[in-house]
């Protein structure tokens, strides 16, 4: 190819990029935005994500993975994917976001965050357009936005959960698991009026203690705090789900038949009959939007844990 076709190439595949974001921001489709976080680290919160993932896909629905982390505890790392660049490349305009995105199982893209979601407070106001543009013109189809947030209630790590339309937060039944998920609900509702929370029960040994989890976190938050939290479901203690993590997969995809893998399918189809938030255009663009927006206002909250 000549350096001619190729220019008229990139011209051409720009124009189509600019096309179908214009396409998805007329038709007006619904983008779900979901971040899964934790208030300590270890609940599960991957697992869970890599398992909703493979659920909502094996549902027909095209699912992206916006990942946090980095190293071997990354959706990435346990899916065994290896990323070439992450969304710090589009942040600096060095890479297109197509560039960046990777394929998991089920079909399911993954972007790799790296230090992305960190330099998003600082950013000039020309590279916030581009980054926002990056994701308005993504030519592929999107439904469900799964975000892996990192755990805690340190201030860079809430963008993405205020940002996000809902927020799911995974708790173990460990004692610490709980007053640390309470801690996260409260920073989160007092610092920045976030109301609603969804909730997700780990390694539970059956209904009974993942309904009891539930109602210790509910009782104490609902005594103090005006939250809004909803039961999703508890999942199984389950070797499976680390083994299935062992060989990139999903135990929706390598053990079906398990109990944790239709507890993830159920789990699905109680997210696919979330209504839609009202006035909520849930474009892409739109999101990229308020997470550097909520990034600017959680930048240089220091004393955060002092509000406990
Ligand atoms: N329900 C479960 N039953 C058995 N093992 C589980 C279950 N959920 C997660 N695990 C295992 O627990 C370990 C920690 O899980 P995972 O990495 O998903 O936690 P995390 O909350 O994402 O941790 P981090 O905060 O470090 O990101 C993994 O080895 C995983 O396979
Ligand atoms: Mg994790």
């Amino acid at each position: 190819m000549t350096a001619l076709q190729a220019r008229g190439r990139c011209v051409a595949d720009v124009a189509q990029d600019q096309a179908a974001g214009l396409r998805r921001l007329l038709s007006g489709d619904f983008v779900r935005i979901v971040t899964l976080a934790s208030g300590r680290r270890g609940v599960g919160k991957t697992t869970a994500l890599i398992n909703l993932a493979a659920a909502l896909a094996k549902r027909g629905k095209q699912v992206m993975v916006l990942d946090e982390h980095q190293g071997a505890h990354s959706v990435v790392g346990m899916l065994g994917l290896t990323p070439c660049y992450d969304l710090s490349h589009v942040v600096r305009r060095e890479r297109s976001l197509e560039q960046v995105l990777l394929t998991g199982p089920e079909g399911i893209t993954v972007v790799p965050a790296g230090k992305g979601v960190e330099s998003l407070a600082a950013l000039g106001v020309e590279d916030q357009a581009s980054l926002v543009q990056s994701f308005g013109q993504l030519s592929q189809p999107v439904d469900v936005v799964l975000v892996d947030a990192v755990a805690g209630v340190a201030s860079h790590v809430l963008p993405l959960s205020l940002a996000a339309q809902e927020l799911v937060l995974v708790v173990d039944p460990q004692p610490a698991s709980m007053t640390d998920a309470y801690a996260l609900i409260k920073v989160l509702n007092q610092g920045f009026a976030r109301r609603s929370f969804h909730i997700i029960v780990n390694r539970v040994s059956g209904t009974e203690e993942g309904e009891a989890v539930f109602r210790k976190v509910a009782t104490v938050a609902s005594r103090f705090l005006k939250v809004r939290l909803d039961y999703m479901g508890c999942v199984p203690r389950d070797d499976k789900l680390h083994r299935a993590t062992q060989l990139g997969r999903s135990v929706v995809d390598a053990f079906p038949a398990t109990a944790a893998a239709q507890t993830f399918r159920d789990l699905a189809e109680a997210m696919d009959q979330w209504p839609h938030p009202e006035g909520e255009e849930g474009q892409l663009e739109a999101f990229m939007q308020r997470l550097i927006q909520t990034s600017r206002a959680t930048a240089g909250e220091s004393g955060l844990q002092g509000r406990m």
